[in-house]
């Protein structure tokens, strides 16, 4: 949402009315329990830290909350090896669950962790001091038409924003990169990252009308400090609800085909693994590594079922290869009796769509990961050669339940 546009309530609405209805399979207590995760509270969406950074293919809250409600009880150990954004981090968290996450893109697992390190109540307030502190310098810099030298990772930049959007943009950088590396500069620094694309005119993360929308010089840096503030309700919000004594989460830069987690450690795992085919996210976040001096050499090479180039192109043999290493690492970790709860899309390999509970349960048979229910749910499409691809079939999401044997 946009934050410059005012604020409109949106009545509680399930989700299964955007996607028709709701098919379910398995042992039926737990397929109407699934049935009921797509029921999702649109107010869950901004609640906690969930609101403060976009990322693409987010889990909703609601989704993760229920799942660690029903299938750990408090003090269990949560794992999530595709954390991206960290969702199921900050709701393990909230519950009072033990929680780790891995990501392989360093851009997810900066925002994961600066969303669940709760700073505490002076660490909260310096973080919002130093946003006003560096809006108020960068704004006025901008209403003086004071430019910042333009380093040369960001020559090209001036194709994605208005020149003086850019201009303040780079100040705003420069000085939050002068605070120090600290928790607090952590977190200033993606509040940088997550106001740049309501500024794009273009690119995959570019607001509908960035081409046209007119943004007056200091509004950026507005933004940062209110961004900030945000944040800062967030992690307050989140601390107060943290039982006493709760670990706080452990995020890793690291492979989901090799975790770098104990096994049978997790009571549960909650995760959204990549869909087949239909994502790049080194590339969907590009601008944002740039910004935030991150590589994405290592996690362009990293990252699974990433679509090399249109929709749909992964190749089976290393998708079929990795989704095999990355369930047998889910069963690894989970203790006898433990049970992952999956989001997964019917995802695209050598241009063929893949039913994705069967490759999962195909997948787990071997390393003891049991289906127990799932329960699946359209979904539209909007890219043109998806829809050919899926012309015979829907294209479907499905919360998927597995239990390790014990
Ligand atoms: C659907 S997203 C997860 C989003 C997350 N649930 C959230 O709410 O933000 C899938 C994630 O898988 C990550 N990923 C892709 N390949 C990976 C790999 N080999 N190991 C670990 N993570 C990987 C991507 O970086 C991305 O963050």
């Amino acid at each position: 949402m946009d934050r410059l546009e005012p604020r409109v309530p949106r009545p509680k609405r399930a989700f299964s009315t955007l996607g028709g209805p709701v098919d379910t399979g398995g042992e039926a207590r737990a397929a109407a329990l699934l049935r009921g995760l797509f029921d999702v509270d649109p107010a869950a969406a901004r609640a906690l830290t969930h609101g403060f950074h976009s990322y693409a293919g987010r889990m909703h809250p609601s989704i993760a909350r229920g799942a660690i409600a029903a299938w750990s009880a408090p003090g269990d150990t949560v794992v999530d090896p595709f954390c991206g954004s960290g969702t199921v981090l900050v709701e393990a968290l909230a519950a009072g669950r033990a929680a780790i996450g891995v990501d392989a893109s360093p851009l997810a697992t900066a925002i994961a962790r600066v969303r669940t390190t709760v700073l505490g109540a002076d660490g909260r307030e310096r973080l919002v001091e130093e946003a006003a502190r560096i809006a108020e310098e960068s704004g006025d810099r901008a209403r003086r038409r004071k430019r910042p030298e333009v380093p040369q990772w960001a020559r090209n930049e001036i194709t994605r924003f208005h020149a003086h959007v850019l201009y303040e943009l780079l100040g705003l950088r420069e000085l939050v990169f002068m605070t120090g590396e600290d928790d607090v500069g952590r977190a200033l620094r993606l509040c940088l990252s997550s106001i740049l694309v309501k500024f794009m005119r273009t690119g995959p993360e570019a607001p509908r009308d960035g081409e046209t929308k007119r943004i007056a010089r200091g509004v950026p840096s507005r933004m940062l400090a209110d961004r900030a503030a945000e944040l800062a309700r967030g992690l307050a919000a989140l601390e107060r609800r943290a039982p006493e004594g709760t670990p706080a989460p452990r995020v890793a830069d690291g492979d989901a085909r090799e975790l770098p987690v104990d096994a049978r450690r997790a009571a549960l795992v909650v995760s959204s693994p990549p869909y087949a085919g239909t994502y790049d996210y080194a590339a969907q976040h590009a601008v944002r590594f740039a910004w935030l001096g991150l590589s994405a050499r290592s996690f362009r090479r990293a990252q699974m079922g990433a679509r090399s180039g249109g929709v749909g192109e992964a190749s089976g043999d290393d998708w079929g290869a990795d989704q095999r290493r990355f369930v047998a690492e889910i069963a690894r970790v989970l203790r006898p009796g433990g049970h992952a709860l999956l989001v997964v899309g019917d995802g695209v390999v050598d241009g063929r769509p893949e039913h994705a509970p069967d490759a999962i349960a195909e997948a787990g048979a071997p390393v003891g990961l049991e289906p127990v229910a799932r329960a699946s749910q359209a979904r539209p499409i909007r890219d043109r050669r998806l829809a050919a691809i899926f012309a015979a079939q829907p294209r479907r999401e499905h919360l998927l339940l597995l239990r390790r044997r014990g």
